[in-house]
């Protein structure tokens, strides 16, 4: 722990300059207000609710700033708990949320493992922390305790087979620069990178490149004391033996393993019987490229059911369907047009075929609840829900829909 704690004392992480809190806002999941909506709450969280919020590891502040800032532009009443370490990186989340004025945070340099010294919440993040305890089971178990019984967790953590190349080059430098001063360790470890040849896997593997992101970056990546990648399956486990259902993975096409495969009956039919959790891993076997798990959990193992993303998709007419990072209008004349959607994830470009004919319901998720789609468009409920299907499915697969009446 001392090794871990020094590290983040020395390079606070990710690295941040708090005045750039005056020019943009970082967001990204997990935690993003309405996906934790729509994957621990159903959708159908009642906002003007008090809601307490636990940051673990907060390092210096991504998630924190983006849920205290969020939550604050909305009036949402919030209480909400940081903890980390590191004094040097709770310094720098302090800064970031005073630029913004923010008086919904409480901070704490402190050891997750003692969370439950705060209370219990609603909501845990704990991104790129469990992988570097010495005991993650201890880590999940701990952070489980604290939740109350219908909240959740939003997570991320490493896996292994989008970071090959990662651990073979840790151990060699371990033994080549592990023991010399931190200045001198960084400069030596960057010449043995630079000149590593082209049959290692490092410089193969083109999905990584946070050491090219400042001292922070490549310490973490490369010569970090405690670090360990977890397989899907892997992940699934810690989770139910800390009491957490597995009810999310982000974004959801990544781990749907026909995405790999040739389009034929007979491996679709084998894909499709199998459990989801062995979906998802044949998904991460088949692509490679998966780097890390975003996930999310919830207490109630009930909730399992909406694994993936809500499926089937949800019936409930008062869900408020949103999209992230996307104008309604913009989307509707693109898919008006093109009649599918494609995104960049991972190296990799990710299709959709989509009917023309959903575009004007597309054009009309501006914040009404499904109930006013379907009767602003004239459908039945049977009609409705063929077509909300077709929709819902490929944009919740991209993470560009979520379901929130507030954010
Ligand atoms: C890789 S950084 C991630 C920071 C932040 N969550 C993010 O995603 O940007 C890991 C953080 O976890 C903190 N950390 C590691 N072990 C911890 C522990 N046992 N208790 C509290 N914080 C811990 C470190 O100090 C560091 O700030």
């Amino acid at each position: 722990m001392k090794e871990v704690r020094d590290q983040y004392e020395q390079f606070p992480y990710p690295e941040r300059d708090p005045t750039d809190e005056k020019k943009r806002l970082i967001t990204g999941s997990p935690s993003h207000p309405g996906e934790i909506d729509t994957y621990i709450f159903g959708g159908m969280r009642d906002w003007s609710q008090p809601i307490k919020i636990l940051i673990a590891g907060g390092g210096t502040g991504d998630s924190l700033i983006m849920i205290a800032s969020m939550l604050a532009t909305k009036k949402v009443p919030a209480e909400i708990h940081y903890i980390d370490l590191s004094q040097a990186a709770c310094k720098i989340a302090e800064q970031r949320a005073e630029i913004r004025g923010l008086q919904n945070i409480i901070f704490h340099s402190d050891d997750i493992l003692n969370a439950s010294s705060y209370g219990v919440f609603d909501y845990i993040d704990c991104c790129g922390v469990l992988h570097h305890l010495k005991e993650p089971q201890a880590g999940f178990k701990a952070l489980a305790g604290t939740l109350k019984p219908e909240g959740g967790l939003g997570g991320m953590v490493y896996a292994p087979f989008g970071r090959t190349g990662v651990y073979p080059l840790q151990a060699a430098l371990r033994i080549l620069v592990g023991d010399l001063p931190t200045r001198k360790k960084l400069s030596q470890a960057k010449k043995i990178v630079e000149g590593l040849p082209k049959t290692n896997w490092f410089p193969k593997n083109d999905c990584l490149g946070d050491h090219k992101l400042g001292d922070a970056g490549f310490y973490d990546l490369l010569l970090h004391s405690q670090d360990r990648a977890f397989t899907v399956t892997q992940l699934n486990t810690y989770l139910q033996q800390a009491g957490l259902a597995l009810c999310g993975l982000i974004e959801p096409i990544l781990y749907d393993p026909l995405e790999y495969l040739p389009d034929e009956a007979e491996i679709r039919a084998r894909v499709k019987q199998m459990p989801p959790i062995e979906q998802a891993q044949l998904a991460e076997n088949l692509s490679g490229a998966i780097k890390t798990h975003v996930f999310y959990a919830c207490k109630s193992a009930s909730k399992e059911s909406a694994f993936f993303h809500f499926n089937p998709p949800p019936t409930n007419m008062q869900l408020v369907p949103r999209l992230k990072n996307i104008a309604p209008a913009k989307l509707a004349h693109h898919l008006a047009k093109k009649g599918r959607l494609s995104i960049g994830l991972s190296g990799r470009s990710y299709d959709r075929v989509l009917d023309k004919k959903l575009a004007p319901m597309i054009a009309l998720i501006d914040g009404r609840p499904l109930g006013n789609i379907a009767s602003t468009l004239g459908l039945d409920p049977i009609s409705f829900q063929n077509q909300w299907c077709q929709v819902h499915h490929p944009l919740s697969e991209f993470n560009v829909l979520y379901y929130s009446r507030k954010f």
